[in-house]
């Protein structure tokens, strides 16, 4: 069609082609390359008069005179989501919430607009769903906000009207693969489309410093469809997790300009909605089998909150000749390293053996000082005998098998203790080790991965034989 054109677009790092490429001659990735057209039509050229009108006359002004009070943050009364958000939401930030479907985005949105939507103006855009599943849903969570506008329109020029009408403090996208422009031709959820719509809101919100939260699709590989930059304008990046058929859900950021990503926050799925878990490690306890080998319990940092988490190894004698590894929640490297560490230093042979490694409750740990539980777990496994259930150890462990010291050793094992664990083994090496005192508990330093062997249950094993 005369006026159209057609262009092939990059979905990670949006290089554009007129020819179809199989591989990305910027990022390198393959088969990333969709068609969208564009149509060059009049009000193309109004948009890019319109782009030169986007550039404001900001004028430059001195850092010292600057106040930082231009951030105001207001608490969405959900108290797990505002520890992700860093204390609250940020008067014109622009926020991505990302997750499976039915892992429960538009839930947690809706008891948003419930907690704050009396005090606040919201406006609540569904591109997915009706007025009438929107209204059954509050039903259901027992939520009816004031000051709560529903819009359920894909059309961003239209959302962008209606916007200036109700002027909300608080807009809502869910989500933002179904909105349209004009501005762009091709389907909504295309690279382009979500390019150009959430600009154009985003654009909007920060002159008017509303606070944005878009909800957007994964792809199958986990990551949010549509184009990379989309991660790049925005201000935080969220992940909603958990498994669709377990009820606890997990909130993480991998972006947050206006606070830290370490932090979590934890809900569980109930019939009313989502419930906040303010202790964590009650509930990823919670059915830990007891007198079973592979299993050992770690007190990891997320953010500023210790919580007590399940490390579950099995190590199996391979029928392949290149063995089976897996790691869920951990690191699959980290886990190599500790694999050849225990190989080498303890002469425990795990070369021709598959090894499968959890973390119960599908927590993520990234921090180093699971090494040690990780470690026991696997030679508890190895020699299946099992950890004394009161038994919690922490600790980095490095290449000749050496304990480093860990961070905030004494509030892990505050928490540790208050869980009811009695021995906390910690390494040695730690600055406050010695100082840890904890009445009833006993802490045990770790010089080296030799240690580990000893604190194994081997009096339960010899009672069961
Ligand atoms: P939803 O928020 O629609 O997911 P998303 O927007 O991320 O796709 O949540 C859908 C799931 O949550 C659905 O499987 C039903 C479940 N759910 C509950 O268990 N309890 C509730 O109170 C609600 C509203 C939903
Ligand atoms: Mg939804």
């Amino acid at each position: 069609m005369k006026g159209q054109k057609s262009v092939y677009v990059c979905s990670e790092c949006d290089w554009q082609s007129p020819k179809w490429l199989g591989r990305c001659p910027q990022c390198g990735n393959w088969n990333t390359f969709t068609e969208e057209t564009f149509a060059w039509k009049k009000g193309n050229s109004a948009a890019s008069s319109d782009a030169a009108s986007r550039v404001r006359s900001e004028k430059a002004v001195l850092f010292r005179e600057m106040e930082s009070s231009d951030c105001r943050r207001f608490g969405t009364g959900i108290g797990e989501f505002d520890r992700v958000l860093g204390g609250g939401l940020v008067a014109g930030s622009v926020i991505l919430l990302a997750g499976h479907p039915g892992i429960g985005k538009s839930t947690l949105l809706m008891q948003l607009c419930g907690a704050v939507g009396d005090s606040l103006d919201i406006m609540y855009v569904s591109g997915e769903e009706s007025k009438g599943q929107l209204a059954l849903r509050a039903e259901r969570l027992g939520v009816s906000p004031e000051g709560l506008y529903v819009l359920t329109d894909t059309s961003v020029e239209n959302i962008i009207s209606e916007y200036e009408k109700c002027s909300p403090d608080v807009i809502i996208i869910d989500s933002i693969q179904t909105l349209t422009s004009e501005r762009a031709s091709s389907s909504a959820g295309s690279v382009t489309q979500v390019r150009e719509c959430s600009a154009e809101i985003m654009e909007k919100a920060k002159t008017d410093g509303v606070s944005v939260i878009l909800v957007g699709h994964v792809n199958k590989e986990g990551g949010i469809a549509g184009p990379k930059v989309l991660e790049h304008m925005v201000d935080a990046v969220l992940y909603f997790e958990g498994e669709r058929t377990q009820s606890h859900r997990i909130i993480r950021a991998v972006k947050n300009r206006y606070g830290s990503t370490n932090e979590i926050g934890v809900f569980e799925m109930t019939d009313t909605g989502l419930r906040e878990v303010s202790n964590p490690s009650e509930m990823l306890l919670a059915g830990r089998p007891d007198g079973v080998s592979g299993s050992c319990a770690v007190c990891a940092l997320e953010g500023t909150r210790p919580i007590v988490a399940e490390i579950q190894a099995l190590v199996v004698p391979s029928a392949y000749p290149s063995p089976r590894r897996t790691a869920d929640g951990l690191d699959y490297n980290r886990m190599c390293l500790l694999l050849a560490v225990i190989e080498k230093r303890l002469g425990i042979r795990l070369s021709s053996c598959d090894v499968y490694l959890n973390v119960v409750g599908g927590l993520q740990i990234d921090e180093p000082a699971v090494d040690a539980a990780v470690a026991l777990a696997i030679i508890s496994s190895v020699k299946d005998i099992p950890v004394p259930k009161n038994l919690i150890v922490m600790g980095e462990i490095g290449l000749s098998g050496e304990f480093r010291a860990v961070s905030s050793a004494d509030r892990r094992a505050k928490e540790a203790y208050r869980l009811g664990f009695t021995k906390i083994a910690l390494p040695a090496r730690g600055d406050d080790v010695g100082r840890i005192k904890i009445n009833g508990a006993e802490i045990i330093p770790l010089n080296s991965i030799y240690n580990e062997l000893l604190l194994l249950d081997t009096q339960s094993k010899n009672k069961e034989n």
